[in-house]
């Protein structure tokens, strides 16, 4: 597999600049955690990175066949049962053993038939998270994936995330240190939206996007 390289991204939304010049280069197989205020453009970057938003400039190279995304909303079928929303995406089925080993993983295996409406706020995220993870992607993003679960089962589920994803290559938004720390790999720390917000106009940029942590 290539590098996964992001060269001089920038995207503004109306007078916004939201990604100024951003640069980034994932290596095959690496995890990788981006933090930032709310507002600096973290979901944007991971909506670039997947294609789903094109870049006003800049590109994304190497971006893989296979990109599994944790959106930062649960994006499930409320009407069907879990095992239903995977093989939505995956063609996988409630007996598929790598199904059943994710749903273990993660405390749901007598949950794989509920449906999705009758579920916590928690076991949907999970079950989001597993849907990502059956997809077997080449490049997993994850939009805030753990926000909103308990310690335990957080711990349980990044467990879960690093057991699971086999080689790919991970790209996880975070506003937890703790979150980043444990999963381990290089540290992204996009700008801070205040300074941007307060600032006279344009006169703060660029904010580097710098790596705080080599993997
Ligand atoms: N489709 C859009 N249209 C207009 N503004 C947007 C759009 N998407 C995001 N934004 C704005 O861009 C900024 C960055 O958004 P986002 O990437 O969601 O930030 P984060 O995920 O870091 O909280 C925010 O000010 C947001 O309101
Ligand atoms: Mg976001």
């Amino acid at each position: 597999m290539k590098n996964l390289v992001m060269e001089r991204i920038s995207k503004r939304y109306g007078e916004k600049q939201v990604l100024q010049e951003l640069s980034l280069t994932l290596r095959p197989g690496s995890v990788t955690s981006v933090m930032g205020p709310s507002g600096c453009g973290k979901t944007t970057l991971l909506n670039i990175v997947a294609g789903l938003v094109k870049p006003d400039s800049g590109r994304v190279l190497g971006r893989p066949g296979r990109v599994g995304f944790v959106f930062q909303e649960d994006r499930l079928c409320m009407d069907f049962s879990a095992a239903a929303n995977i093989r939505l995406v995956t063609g996988k089925t409630g007996k598929d053993p790598m199904m059943y080993g994710i749903f273990s993983a993660l405390g749901l295996q007598d949950s794989i038939m509920m449906p999705v409406r009758e579920m916590s706020g928690g076991m949907k995220r999970r079950v989001a998270i597993a849907r990502a993870l059956c997809y077997q992607p080449e490049l997993l993003l994850l939009d805030e994936a753990f926000k909103g679960l308990d310690a335990q089962i957080r711990q349980q589920t990044m467990d879960c995330v690093l057991k699971w994803r086999g080689d790919c290559t991970v790209l996880c938004v975070t506003h937890e240190r703790a979150e980043a720390d444990y999963l381990g790999g290089a540290l992204l720390q996009l700008g801070r939206t205040a300074d941007r917000e307060e600032g006279e106009q344009g006169s703060r940029f660029p904010f580097p996007s710098g790596i705080t942590r080599e993997a």
